[in-house]
């Protein structure tokens, strides 16, 4: 099975991007992840963690922070354009932003690619393969919208961490994988154990 693209950028939320990561390895996926210059700031605001930038110390890192032994694991410095993935002749799956910050939102709407995720997204919209772009900003303005409405136009699909409460979460845990796995759902992987709608629950 090709490799998916798992792309980290500044916004808030990272605790989704880490969880997503370790559902798919423990799926025995093979990522090829790539955090932004941005993410790494806020992945010390959110969760205390000072992520390394050197890809092998990353991977490591990435190992002991998930638990995870399965799948395969390939980490890319923010600003290699020169990684496999920002080529169009590397297979993939597709590729996920999550979380998606406004500046990158806006540099791929606007076809700038200043850093990896920029590029392999730019790569992902011209091959024609799935880009799963999931924006956390609050509240949107018009360029926001504009941004997202150009990348929905040229492919994309835009699913934002949206909570829904029909599952009946308990645990801030089961948010967040509602939260992954229906953002994975839009690359056709099936995540988890998601407590799916078919119908009212019982009244408790
Ligand atoms: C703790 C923290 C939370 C942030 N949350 C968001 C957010 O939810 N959405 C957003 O667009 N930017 C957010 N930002 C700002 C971005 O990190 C900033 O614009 C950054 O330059 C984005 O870089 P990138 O797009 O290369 O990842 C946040 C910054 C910090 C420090």
């Amino acid at each position: 099975m090709d490799p998916v693209v798992l792309a980290v950028s500044g916004a808030s939320a990272q605790p989704l991007a880490q969880r997503a990561l370790q559902l798919l390895l423990e799926a025995g996926e093979t990522v090829e992840l790539v955090t932004s210059r941005g993410a790494i700031g806020v992945w010390q605001a959110e969760l205390g963690l000072r992520v390394p930038s050197e890809p092998a110390a990353q991977e490591a890192f990435w190992r002991e922070c998930t638990g995870t032994s399965s799948g395969t694991l390939h980490c890319h410095r923010w600003n290699d354009q020169a990684a496999a993935i920002a080529s169009g002749s590397f297979r993939t799956r597709g590729m996920v932003i999550l979380p998606a910050s406004m500046g990158t939102v806006g540099r791929i709407a606007s076809g700038v690619a200043l850093d990896l995720i920029e590029r392999a997204a730019d790569v992902h919209l011209k091959e024609g393969r799935p880009l799963v772009i999931s924006p956390r900003e609050m509240p949107w303005s018009l360029v926001h919208l504009r941004n997202l409405t150009a990348l929905a136009e040229a492919g994309a699909r835009i699913a934002p961490p949206v909570p829904a409460w029909y599952h009946r979460p308990s645990t801030i845990e089961e948010m967040v994988d509602f939260l992954v796995i229906r953002v994975f759902d839009c690359l056709g992987y099936d995540l988890g154990s998601l407590r799916r709608w078919q119908g009212p629950l019982p009244p408790t």
